[in-house]
C-alpha cells in the first residue's frame, strides 16, 4: 500500500485544527519509522473563489491511485452558500472514491465532559455506522413549476441492495472483530416503506450469519431518545446517510461536544478519507479557540486503519492524559488556545 497521505486542511478552523493533528502525525511517524509521506493541498473556498475550480481535473485519479489516506479539516464558507466546493471535495470523495462506511464512535473520555446525569464513560462507548455513498445524499430530485405558487421539489431517499448489505454486513464484522456484543439497525420503516422494508429484510438477513451478535432495531426517533436516556443500550449502531449525519451530531455532544468527534469515511483496504466531525466553524476561525482533539483523534484512527494500533493508541492515551490534567480549549472547561491544547497532548505522547 502506498505511504502517501494527502492533508486538506479546507476552510475556517480546517487549518488550525488539522496543524495540531500534523505536529502530531509528524512526531510519530519519526519516532516509529512508519515512512509516511504527508502531501499538502490547498483545496478550499479561496482557491475556488479564486479560481472557479474547487478540485483540479485529474486530482481524484491521483488520490485513488497514489494515496493511503486523506486526512481532511473541514469545509465550508459564508462566501459560498450553496456549499459548490464542500459539496465537490468532501461528497464528491464519499462517492466516488466509494466511502460507503461512515465510522463514528462515540467515547466517553471523561466522566466530567458528559453532558448526562450520573452516565460515565463506560455508559458511553459505542460505534455508529453511518452508510455514506446513498440515501438522501444522491442528490436526485427535481423541481417543477419552480418560483411559481404551484411549485414542486422531489427529492429522492435512495436504497440500494448492495449499499445496505455492504454497510449493515461491515457493522456486524466490526462487532465480531471487536468484541461488541449487539448491532441495532435504526430507520424509519414506519413511514419509509419501501426503503426501509430493504434496510429491514437485509438486516435480519445479515444477522443471522452472525448468531452470537444480538440484533435489534429501533426507529430512529425513539434511538435519539434512548441514546440520551440510556446511552449504555448500544455497542454498535448502523443507519442511512441522513439518519447517520443527524444522531453522529448527538453522538459527538454525548462525548463532551462537536470538538471532541472523529470520523472515518472507510472504503476497506482501499484510499480512505478521515476528517473530524465538526465543521468549519467560521466565527471562530483564526481566534486559536477551536479544540483540536477531534482532528488529533481523528489522526490517530487514521494510523489504525493504515495498521499502526500502537501508534493510535499512544496518541489517544496522550489526549486522555490531558484532558484528565485539564489542559484543553475552553469547550471542555480548559483555559488554552488550540496550540497550547495541541501542545498538552504532544507534551504527553
Ligand atoms: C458531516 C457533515 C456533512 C454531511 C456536510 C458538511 C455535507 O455534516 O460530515 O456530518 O452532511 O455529511
Ligand atoms: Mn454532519
Amino acid at each position: 500500500m502506498s505511504k502517501k497521505i494527502a492533508v486538506v486542511p479546507g476552510d475556517g478552523i480546517g487549518p488550525e485544527v488539522i496543524r495540531e493533528g500534523m505536529r502530531i502525525l509528524e512526531r510519530i511517524n519519526d519516532e516509529s519509522k512508519l515512512g509516511l509521506e504527508f502531501v499538502h493541498f490547498g483545496w478550499n473556498a479561496d482557491e475556488y473563489l479564486k479560481t472557479g475550480i474547487s478540485m483540479p481535473p485529474g486530482a481524484m485519479d491521483d488520490i485513488r491511485n497514489n494515496y493511503a489516506a486523506v486526512y481532511l479539516g473541514a469545509f465550508g464558507d459564508p462566501r459560498v452558500p450553496d456549499m459548490k466546493h464542500a459539496a465537490d471535495i468532501l461528497l464528491g470523495m464519499r462517492f466516488q472514491l466509494d466511502l460507503y462506511v461512515n465510522y463514528r464512535p462515540v467515547r466517553l473520555l471523561n466522566d466530567r465532559l458528559c453532558p448526562l446525569r450520573d452516565k460515565h464513560r463506560q455508559h458511553v462507548d459505542f460505534v455508529i455506522f453511518r452508510e455514506n455513498t446513498e440515501g438522501a445524499y444522491v442528490g436526485m430530485g427535481g423541481n417543477f413549476k419552480k418560483g411559481t405558487p404551484d411549485e414542486i421539489a422531489v427529492q429522492e431517499d435512495v436504497s440500494t441492495r448492495k449499499g445496505v448489505e455492504r454497510i449493515i454486513r461491515y457493522a456486524f464484522e466490526y462487532a465480531k472483530k471487536t468484541g461488541r456484543k449487539s448491532v441495532c439497525m435504526s430507520d424509519k420503516n414506519n413511514v419509509m416503506r419501501f426503503g426501509g422494508d430493504l434496510w429491514l429484510r437485509t438486516f435480519e438477513e445479515v444477522a443471522k450469519e452472525y448468531p452470537g451478535i444480538e440484533h435489534f432495531h429501533m426507529f430512529v426517533d425513539a434511538l435519539t431518545m434512548q441514546m440520551v436516556r440510556a446511552p449504555e443500550m448500544f455497542s454498535v449502531i448502523v443507519t442511512n446517510n441522513m439518519f447517520g449525519d443527524i444522531v453522529t451530531d448527538l453522538g459527538a455532544a454525548l462525548q463532551g461536544g462537536l470538538g471532541m468527534a472523529a470520523s472515518g469515511n472507510i472504503n476497506p483496504g482501499k484510499v480512505s478519507l478521515f476528517e473530524p466531525i465538526h465543521g468549519s466553524a467560521p466565527k471562530y476561525t483564526g481566534k486559536d479557540v477551536a479544540n483540536p482533539i477531534g482532528a488529533i483523534l481523528t489522526a490517530a484512527m487514521m494510523l489504525e486503519y493504515l495498521g499502526h494500533d500502537a501508534e493510535a493508541t499512544r496518541i489517544e492515551n496522550a489526549v486522555i492524559a490531558a484532558i484528565d490534567a485539564g489542559e484543553t480549549t475552553h469547550d471542555l472547561g480548559g483555559a488554552l488556545g488550540t496550540k497550547a491544547a495541541g501542545e498538552a497532548v504532544l507534551r504527553r505522547l
